[in-house]
């Protein structure tokens, strides 16, 4: 027999823990979380010596965070079987060294996540996965915002991908859907600023989504926006994987003339509308 599976949440994916729960009608440990005068984190999973299979999930936008999923994965230490779920897994964009004697961040980090199975959603780079010791499996979410925008009643939509990178992810929303799809040039200026190539697009009197993975500062959608709106697009409306959004990034969308910013529940933040607990749902029963 199967063991059974205990979810296990991170403080920074809540929701969507309780929700992948839901989907798979398993169990939902209770944990506390809590910070030393300081700053230390504190973590205990009540009943943790009866976990038989702990699915951890915990998305690691900050550092404090990641302490904390390590801190969970230390707490299952009596388990058979550890698997983690990070649906944004922070550091990714720092894959490689791009020039000498910096640190390759998210190998640094991935190293020290000793468990049984890894699921990651739409990590910035694929590349990252070979970090992790343990078999590592990037689930992909444009289908499910594929859905959400098919229930949007647009006008001619369309959906486009601020840079090359965002292509595949793009184009597997558009495919879904059956909608046209297109892309920009972007060079990035600063770590706030971008600046996205003019081009002419067939967007006129259209409705238009950005789609992108991240959206942080705001930067690249904010010029893309420009750059639609240049073409005579209709609405303009931002989809993302993970919305990081720091700082003023959801005013400066909103300044620019964006219609809504969807996003997926990788992040809890305001905009997360879409949920991908149902994905995640089937990976774990697909590999138990
Ligand atoms: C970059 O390669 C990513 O795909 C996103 O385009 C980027 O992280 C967005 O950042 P920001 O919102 O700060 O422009």
């Amino acid at each position: 027999m199967k063991a059974p599976i205990s979810i296990i949440s991170g403080p920074s994916s809540q929701a969507l823990a309780g929700r992948v729960a839901r989907a798979l009608g398993c169990h939902l440990a209770d944990i506390d979380f809590s910070t030393f005068p300081d700053g230390e984190r504190y973590l205990h999973i009540s009943g943790a010596a009866d976990i038989e299979y702990a699915v951890i999930i915990q998305s690691t936008s900050t550092d404090s965070d990641y302490i904390s999923l390590l801190q969970t994965i230390d707490a299952c230490d009596t388990a058979n079987r550890v698997d983690v779920v990070i649906p944004y897994f922070g550091y990714a964009r720092q894959d490689k060294r791009f020039k000498d004697g910096e640190a390759v961040s998210a190998r640094a980090l991935a190293g020290a996540i000793n468990v049984d199975r890894v699921f990651t959603v739409n990590i910035h780079n694929q590349n990252v996965l070979s970090y992790f010791d343990a078999p590592a499996t990037d689930l992909n979410a444009a289908p499910v915002i594929g859905e959400h925008i098919a229930a949007m009643e647009l006008n001619r939509p369309m959906i486009v991908a601020p840079d090359e990178g965002a292509i595949d992810l793009v184009r597997s929303a558009a495919d879904h859907l059956g909608v046209d799809f297109d892309y920009m040039e972007k060079t990035r200026l600063s770590g706030e600023d971008v600046l996205i190539k003019g081009k002419k697009m067939d967007v006129s009197g259209r409705d238009v989504v950005i789609m992108d993975d991240i959206i942080s500062t705001g930067g690249t959608v904010v010029e893309t926006t420009r750059v639609l709106d240049e073409n005579g697009a209709n609405r303009v409306f931002a989809a993302c994987i993970h919305p990081v959004l720091v700082r003023n990034a959801v005013l400066r969308l909103f300044a620019s003339g964006l219609e809504e910013i969807m996003a997926t529940d990788t992040l809890d933040k305001s905009v997360s509308v879409i949920s991908v607990a149902g994905l995640i749902a089937g990976a774990i029963k697909e590999k138990r």
